[in-house]
């Protein structure tokens, strides 16, 4: 049945003339894209502190089919690996890529195979990965050692690589910056987002430069990358060997786009932070309780690096137009998001107890 002319068809027909994949083939969609850009005052009066005033949006990545941004690049990806006739695609992943490279390959009908660090993915993301039908091999490594290994996969045998070293997946990615000049009109003053393996920092530039160089947008924003104390590499210069935080998403010690990530941040007069687990956990229980918006801890850095940047007075945003982009949802993560809350209590069923407990 013909799609009514209005309705969205995803991030490679929408942006047709600018995602540069094959065409070969129609493109293996969940008509991800076209997520929502909230208005958070809220949350903005909270990280400023009192000691600035600025505007900030959220743009809330988890709404995409399967709850993170991994989706524009994955359409993309795989679309490309299925016109190549790929018949298995291969990523690493700290849970986001494996889930969402599970969905795609579902919906094209080919086959995945999932590397994870034993024990250090989040309940939501392998959970998705296995109900779309993935092969999940969970490693006694960390991400770094899995994208070694998939990468010498790739090369030895007939399996693309899906991982964001591909790079249909920086062209799927970058739609994301053409949405939100599409919708603000214009570039916002800050971007602010958390880095891990790097490809979503490289994407969002890569898609700002462009509609700024084509002239639909009349500035270039400024970068605020956050990447977890204990897993930051960019920050300190060096690889970090055996990276660890609570924000498993970004527990990353060697990013495949450290260079593109590095240039992205000076290009744009951006800032790059590191965070501790405690500031970040403080944002990700802050950005829920004072918008009703539930992301995964590690997308609650970039919020992190504006409440640090604010504090250590680094960053200048007073009066300015900010967008945090919320990475993945907060349903991701469910072990995390309980045991930083109170339990339930467990009462009689009469309206006595009920009325006795409402405080
Ligand atoms: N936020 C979330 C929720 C992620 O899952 C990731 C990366 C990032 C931020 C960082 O993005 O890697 O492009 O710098 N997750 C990858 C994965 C590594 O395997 O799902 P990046």
């Amino acid at each position: 049945m013909a799609q009514p002319s209005h309705a969205w068809r995803g991030v490679i027909e929408h942006y047709r003339a600018r995602v540069d994949i094959t065409r070969a083939i129609s493109p293996i969609t969940l008509l991800e894209g076209n997520t929502p850009l909230i208005p958070a005052p809220r949350l903005a009066t909270a990280l400023a502190q009192g000691k600035t005033e600025f505007e900030l949006f959220i743009k809330f990545e988890a709404g995409n089919p399967t709850g993170s941004f991994k989706d524009r690049g994955m359409t993309a990806a795989i679309t490309q690996a299925v016109a190549d006739g790929a018949q298995t695609v291969i990523c690493a992943s700290t849970g986001n890529t494996a889930a969402s490279a599970a969905a795609y390959a579902a919906r094209a009908g080919i086959k995945c195979v999932v590397l994870v660090p034993d024990g250090k993915i989040a309940a939501g993301k392998l959970a998705g990965a296995l109900a779309y039908g993935a092969q999940v091999i969970a490693i006694n490594g960390n991400f770094d050692d899995g994208l070694r290994m998939v990468k010498q996969a790739s090369e030895r045998a007939p399996i693309a690589l899906v991982n964001s070293i591909n790079p249909a997946r920086v062209q799927g990615q970058k739609t994301a910056s053409f949405e939100l000049i599409d919708t603000l009109g214009d570039a916002p003053d800050w971007l602010c987002l958390p880095v891990g393996n790097a490809g979503n920092i490289t994407s969002y530039w890569l898609g700002f430069v462009e509609y700024h160089r084509d002239g639909l947008a009349t500035k270039l924003p400024r970068l605020l990358g956050a990447q977890a104390a204990g897993s930051a590499p960019i920050v300190l210069g060096h690889i970090v060997e055996h990276p660890e935080t609570i924000a498993t998403a970004i527990r990353i010690g060697n990013p495949a786009r450290w260079r593109e990530a590095v240039q992205a941040l000076d290009d744009s007069g951006g800032h790059i932070t590191a965070v501790s687990d405690e500031e970040i956990l403080a944002c990700y229980k802050t950005v829920s309780r004072t918008e009703g918006i539930f992301c995964e801890p590690s997308s609650a850095a970039g919020l992190a690096g504006i409440a640090q940047g604010v504090r250590e007075g680094w960053a200048e945003l007073e009066g300015k137009r900010v967008v945090c982009v919320l990475t993945g949802h907060g349903l991701k993560d469910p072990d995390t998001a309980i045991k930083g809350t109170v339990p339930p209590i467990t009462i009689e069923p009469n309206i006595e107890a009920l009325l006795k407990v409402i405080d």
